[in-house]
């Protein structure tokens, strides 16, 4: 190996930092072009793990059961504000079967730091205390007999309020450029439009979960986890010990969206309490605790102004943004598609991040920009409305070729192309017809809108590649997959770089154990960080391997190729199995390592797509159904479309959920969340499911490293809710002044 370091600019999720990173020159692979002829990369390829998830056989962190293990029960909050007054921790200690039990004044055993509970409870669900026992139930009688007495202090859930009261988690953010109010005021034609949108709940499936077991000073430790390296190192830090002393295991996930960024206060609490009993400990949420504090998406009150010439072209965009950041975390950009998405010199963006007595949001997929978009581009509709222009061309008179915050050009950027192939998909030059009366008695719409985010991923990221005398590889990957079939793109991309049929290749994943690093599962960063160090390892195995055949078969491996199992000469002269030159390996192995380079200089990197609902409005019920939505994103080249369709569908139906149904809904008066179950929190079911029409240009972006991949796992929920609202108000004619389109509200605003 080269190695060198060098400095780059990392992003995730919009933000940026500068950080050194070791890169070898020897990983230096090519980007396949655009017409190259590949074997596996771009066909659909199942899952590798499809039969172990399907016939059950699957291990999340909730199926771990350990001899020994205890259960821990968790002791919230009741109110969104309150002091602890008394708990009868011995109590809890006195309990049958109960083993331990650690409250505020709690500190972890190992380094006498970190307190993980508090005394005075600023959200309704925050923990105050953990009992682990020998069974469920006992540890639930554990938490009863702690007899929690609290005094309730004020609390303040509404985010307008909290800004009236000047309560912020942080400083109020001003990124404008230019004059817009002025430029406003000199523009032709104006609009304003003010929505509200809703706290929307991550709801992963498999809850928020840890298994946590030692040996001696080493610490095993199941998490359901996007993150599993930052979950190590989490659990290092505040334990005292050396990363290698942790292992985490992450072998499968049921959904995270943003929530389970690393250690979570699950491992950390049920590691300190196997540490103090010396007995593996279990810690998973229930439904409703995984409701009330496994985080959200903050809801906003946001306002945009916009002004354009008679022509169309923007002059003036002006929007503020109110977020109720409940107890702090980032503030997301929800700005960000008003600053970046057309060409616009002079931009107001105010940021107010309100400070409520809810738990701190985290991040829910495509933070800030896909509630950010959901209401910036029903206001583009507002102006196409006001300049009578096709909502569709007035996008493409304000596309821009330059990211218009740092001036930049785009890596690359197809969205004229998303736009023209989601027109087709969608009729969209049947627009009108649409709105006639139906047989039906339903009032029928389209409406479109745009996509911008990251996904350029970047390092660090690494892979190992061995390959074995019987032909077959085994590819060691720092990734956990969240449910995103990120495993089977390594398969794909190292088998077709190795030249082995897809069933030779096998994926470690899940396992911090091996020590090979990759990246946290969020930020659309998995696919465009991963497949290349994934690539440089193979492309070293396969540089070896056509060296031994070369040994073997007496002739220059540069006048050898492999494809399929399969090594020729390219006279044709040679045509043989690889197992011929790997055979003569015995016990040894082909190895390599690879990883992933920095993104280059002087570019910025985004996704970009476009969507297109069709709605059907029941006036008579409020129904809106969505009966057909095209989604058309430019994530570069795609790995594998089945699993690409996978995410597609996956953030389609989330983002539909946030224009329909999904709101988490705090009452006012004792700021305690009052639908936190699945049964009065609307989630969609199959019956909700529209069709969804998938495509994608599907052009590498040859500036990024060797495979010319960028993330999908957040576009496509990005622009769901705008376009869906966009199709209600060109079936309707109006506008409802907040999402989701309850039936409620839809029937108000139709009155
Ligand atoms: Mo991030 S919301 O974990 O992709």
């Amino acid at each position: 190996m080269t190695a060198r370091f060098v400095r780059t600019r990392k992003e995730m999720e919009g933000r940026y930092e500068d950080v050194w990173v070791l890169v070898d020159e020897e990983d230096d692979v090519e980007t396949w072009p655009h017409d190259a002829e590949l074997d596996l990369v771009g066909k659909p390829a199942p899952r590798l793990d499809g039969t172990v998830r399907a016939s059950g056989r699957a291990q999340f962190t909730v199926d771990v059961r350990l001899p020994g293990m205890l259960t821990a029960a968790v002791l919230r909050s009741p109110v969104a504000h309150g002091n602890v007054r008394s708990l009868d921790i011995d109590a809890a200690l006195a309990t049958p079967g109960v083993r331990a039990v650690i409250g505020p004044e709690s500190v972890l055993s190992l380094t006498r730091s970190t307190p993980l509970l508090v005394a005075e409870p600023q959200y309704a669900g925050q923990p105050l205390a953990v009992v682990a026992a020998d069974t469920s139930e006992a540890a639930l009688a554990g938490v009863r007999a702690l007899a929690l007495e609290l005094d309730v202090l004020p609390h303040v859930v509404d985010a307008r309020e909290a800004v009236n009261e000047h309560r912020f988690t942080g400083d109020p953010a001003d990124d404008s450029r230019g004059d817009a109010e002025a430029a406003l005021a000199a523009s032709e034609v104006t609009i304003e439009l003010s929505v509200d949108t809703p706290a929307q709940l991550q709801v992963p499936l498999e809850p928020h979960a840890a298994v946590a077991s030692w040996d001696g000073d080493s610490l095993t430790a199941w998490v359901s986890t996007q993150g599993m390296f930052s979950a190590r190192d989490e659990l290092a830090a505040a334990f005292g010990l050396r990363k290698d002393d942790i292992r985490v295991l992450t072998a499968f996930v049921g959904g995270g969206f943003g929530a389970k960024q690393g250690a979570g206060f699950e491992a950390l609490a049920a590691a300190e309490l196997a540490r103090m009993t010396g007995r593996p400990v279990r810690l998973v949420n229930d439904r409703h605790a995984e409701m009330l504090d496994g985080g959200r998406r903050a809801a906003t009150h946001q306002t945009v102004r916009l002004g354009a010439g008679r022509d169309g072209i923007l002059t003036a965009i002006e929007a503020e943004a109110v977020v109720a950041m409940g107890q702090g975390g980032w503030v997301f950009p929800v700005l960000n598609p008003a600053r970046t998405l057309y060409r616009c010199a002079d931009v107001g963006a105010l940021t107010f991040p309100a400070k409520t007595n809810l738990r701190a949001q985290n991040a829910f997929r495509a933070p800030g920009v896909m509630e950010g978009t959901a209401v910036f581009e029903q206001a583009i509709d507002e102006l196409a409305l006001a300049l009578d222009l096709d909502p569709l061309e007035l996008r493409r008179r304000n596309h821009v070729d330059v990211d218009q915050v740092s001036g930049l050009p785009y890596s690359s950027k197809q969205l004229l192309a998303c736009y023209d192939r989601a027109a087709e998909l969608a009729g969209w030059d049947r627009r009108e017809e649409l709105r006639a009366p139906q047989a039906d008695g339903l009032l029928r719409g389209l409406g479109c809108a745009t996509q911008i985010w990251w996904g350029g991923g970047g390092p660090p990221s690494h892979a190992t590649v061995r390959l074995d005398s019987d032909g077959h590889a085994v590819v060691v990957t720092g990734i956990q997959d969240i449910g995103t079939g990120t495993l089977t793109g390594a398969q794909i991309v190292a088998a077709e770089e190795l030249g082995l049929p897809l069933r030779h290749v096998r994926v470690v994943g899940g396992d911090t154990g091996p020590n090979v690093y990759g990246p946290v599962a969020g930020g659309s960063q998995t696919t465009p960080s991963v497949m290349p160090a994934v690539r440089s390892a193979a492309a070293k195995v396969r540089k070896t391997l056509l060296q031994l055949a070369g040994d073997v078969f007496e002739i220059a491996a540069s006048d050898l190729e492999i494809s399929n199992g399969r090594i020729r000469s390219h006279d044709g002269a040679i045509d043989a199995d690889v197992t011929e030159v790997t055979g003569k390996l015995g016990s040894a192995t082909i190895d390599g390592s690879g990883s992933r380079g920095p993104n280059p200089d002087g570019f910025v990197v985004n996704t970009f797509g476009c969507q297109i609902a069709q709605v059907a409005v029941d006036p008579g019920l409020g129904e809106v159904r969505v009966e057909r939505l095209v989604a058309v994103h430019d994530v570069g080249r795609i790995v594998n479309p089945l699993t690409a369709s996978s995410q597609i569908e996956g953030g389609v139906l989330q983002g539909l959920a946030f224009a329909l149904t999904e709101e988490l809904v705090i009452d006012p008066t004792t700021g305690v969340p009052v639908n936190g179950h699945l049964d009065d929190y609307k989630v969609p079911s199959i019956a909700d499911v529209p069709e969804i029409v998938i495509d994608y240009p599907n052009l590498p972006d040859v500036n990024l490293p060797n495979v010319g991949s960028k993330g999908l796992g957040e576009p496509p929920i990005v622009p769901t809710a705008a376009a869906i609202a966009n199709a209600f108000a060109h079936a309707t004619g109006r506008r409802p002044a907040a999402l989701p389109l309850t039936r409620a509200r839809v029937l108000e605003t139709l009155a």
